[in-house]
């Protein structure tokens, strides 16, 4: 087989966690990141199943990160939130953020999923045919850039008339038990005992 060199997209893993924070952390800024209104449809929740993406470069190292969430666009009308994308500034502008959202449309759209929602760039993403006329008659939990606030029907109509706000509908991550927590907590309390 012959060796690459461009960095190969996958489903992320758990391994791929501790990097991807990093990695957004790096393109985004931690506080910035997490003060987003798009955050409060992600936090606590978990992605859509098989649409939480990673790019490995030729160190094995996750170089760009992808993932959708389950939200209602309005009542009673499943819809996908992207984001965050990122790219690793050593890979950008080689059309590795171009091919994750390819990959993660695709994969939406094999899924059976109707729309995708997004907070962005309207530059960047009218290329993968997102617009802002889409989400007209929806809100986001908190302040936003109308401009800003993008949709992209994976099935004709799924957006049409979509009124309301929109909220996090995925399932809730998995806490750890307060036994769990304590357990955790016990060898850090006798070091400072
Ligand atoms: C935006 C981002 C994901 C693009 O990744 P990438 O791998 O460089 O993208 P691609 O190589 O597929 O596409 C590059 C093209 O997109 C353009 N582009 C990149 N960021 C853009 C932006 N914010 N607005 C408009 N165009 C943008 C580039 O100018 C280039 O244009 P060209 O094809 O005409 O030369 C990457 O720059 C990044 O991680 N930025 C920081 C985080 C971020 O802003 N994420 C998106 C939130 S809106």
């Amino acid at each position: 087989m012959l060796a690459t060199t461009a960095p190969v997209i996958s489903l992320e893993t758990d391994a791929d966690i501790a990097q991807r924070e990093a990695l957004l952390d790096l393109a985004f800024g931690r506080a910035a990141r997490l003060a987003k209104t798009s955050e409060r449809l992600r936090e606590g929740r978990r992605p859509a199943d098989g649409l939480a993406f990673a790019a490995h470069g030729p160190d094995g190292r996750v170089v760009a990160t992808l993932r959708l969430w389950h939200v209602a666009a309005g009542p009673g009308r499943p819809a996908l939130l992207l984001g965050p994308l990122a790219v690793h500034p050593w890979f950008r502008d080689r059309g590795l953020g171009g091919a994750m959202m390819t990959t993660a449309i695709c994969e939406a759209t094999r899924l059976g999923h109707g729309a995708i929602l997004l907070v962005g760039d309207a530059p960047y993403y009218a290329r993968f045919g997102f617009d802002a006329a889409l989400t007209e008659g929806l809100w986001l939990p908190g302040s936003f850039d109308r401009s800003r606030f993008l949709g992209l029907e994976l099935v004709s109509g799924a957006l049409a008339g979509a009124r309301g706000l929109v909220s996090p509908t995925g399932a809730p991550v998995d806490l750890p038990s307060l036994g769990e927590l304590v357990a955790q907590a016990e060898p850090e309390m006798k070091r400072s005992a």
